[in-house]
């Protein structure tokens, strides 16, 4: 993604594996920070993931592969499957939403477990991580060509969390055809739901989308139905987190209500995902329960520049915090995917 450092423009990726140490750039900070946060071993790397440092599921399901790969490297010959069991349990415990986390860890260990001996486990673990987060840059590349075609000149756009660069390896979801239409010239404005109770969609979104110069203003979350009914949303585009095979969608909480105004006011919506985001066997979604200090406590910059937090409840006022939702297909319009754009009885025949 294009970074703006001290005037230049910088290409950067989310995430990368850098000898053993998996680099990522600090969501956490951002948009008052650019800063690239060093993790140098698999806990780390799960703490990295629980803390939200990187986010978002396929850029999860990405550090996942590269946490177990730091596991295998560090691995002691005499321990090693005990070593490993250690680290994929203590990553796949990390958000239990993001499909993306379990399906790296499955594909590496398939792969792992070919090796005949601890160093050639060693090559084939970090080089199947790497290969992952590769597909993952391209896999992107086509959902924002696919998802291009569905946005005309003009349109105005409204998208909730973040799906987008910092979300992935690199281009995003659902902002990813929203930077191809903009590399195109269409001209486009895109509604940010700020996305409480962290965020991501004005801390996050904003952020990728003032990097690339695309229009956009930030919107309270309460506030899309408002615009829909004044006409001026004419397509929403979400990310997932997981789809089921009858299309149940899992993604940040509110965006079941995003889909349901969308449906009312006969707007079209859009899930953007990666096939690796689907779970085709489960029949249920388990959903992640966060801290409830994310709604008691806002955080950001204070007019001294100075990073703060402050309570913005009464102090023996309690908070419920679901991080995610899940949206029925029927309020779906259809899925953008890296095969194409699909419908829930597609699912079968592509995805194996
Ligand atoms: O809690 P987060 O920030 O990890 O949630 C992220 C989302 O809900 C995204 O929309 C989803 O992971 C898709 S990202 C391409």
């Amino acid at each position: 993604m294009r970074v703006k450092i001290g005037g230049k423009i910088k290409n950067f990726r989310t995430i990368w594996m850098k000898g053993k140490t998996v680099r990522m750039i600090d969501q956490t900070k951002l948009p008052y920070k650019f800063e690239i946060y060093d993790s140098l071993d698999f806990k780390q790397t799960a703490e990295a993931i629980k803390k939200m440092i990187v986010r978002g599921a396929p850029a999860i399901g990405v550090a996942a592969g590269f946490g177990i790969a730091q596991a295998i490297l560090d691995a002691p010959e005499d321990r090693f499957e005990e070593f490993l069991k250690h680290a994929v349990e203590t990553l796949r415990d990390t958000r239990p939403t993001a499909q993306n986390l379990f399906w790296t860890i499955d594909r590496i260990l398939k792969i792992v477990i070919k090796g005949k001996n601890v160093s050639e486990k060693k090559k084939l673990a970090v080089d199947e991580a790497n290969k992952i987060a590769d597909e993952d840059v391209e896999t992107c590349k086509k959902i924002g060509e696919y998802g291009d075609k569905l946005i005309k000149d003009g349109d105005k756009i409204l998208t909730h969390c973040n799906a987008g660069a910092l979300a992935t390896v690199d281009y995003g979801t659902a902002l990813a055809p929203i930077r191809f239409a903009h590399y195109e010239g269409k001209k486009i404005f895109v509604f940010v739901d700020e996305t409480r109770p962290r965020c991501q969609g004005s801390r996050l979104t904003a952020w990728e989308l003032s990097q690339e110069g695309i229009e956009h203003a930030i919107i309270a979350d309460n506030a899309a139905g408002y615009f829909m009914q004044k006409g001026e949303i004419d397509l929403v585009i979400v990310g997932a987190d997981r789809i089921l095979s009858n299309g149940l969608t899992a993604n940040k909480i509110g965006t079941y209500e995003k889909a349901v105004l969308a449906k009312e006011n006969e707007i079209p919506f859009y899930v953007a995902a990666p096939t690796s985001s689907f779970d085709l066997k489960s029949k249920e979604i388990p959903i992640e329960k966060r801290s409830q200090d994310e709604i008691l406590y806002m955080f950001g910059l204070n007019d001294e520049g100075k990073f703060s937090r402050v309570r913005i409840a009464p102090k023996k006022s309690q908070a419920l915090n679901p991080a995610f939702d899940t949206t029925p297909a029927k309020f779906i319009t259809s899925f953008i995917t890296e095969k194409g754009i699909l419908k829930p009885k597609d699912f079968r025949k592509l995805f194996k």
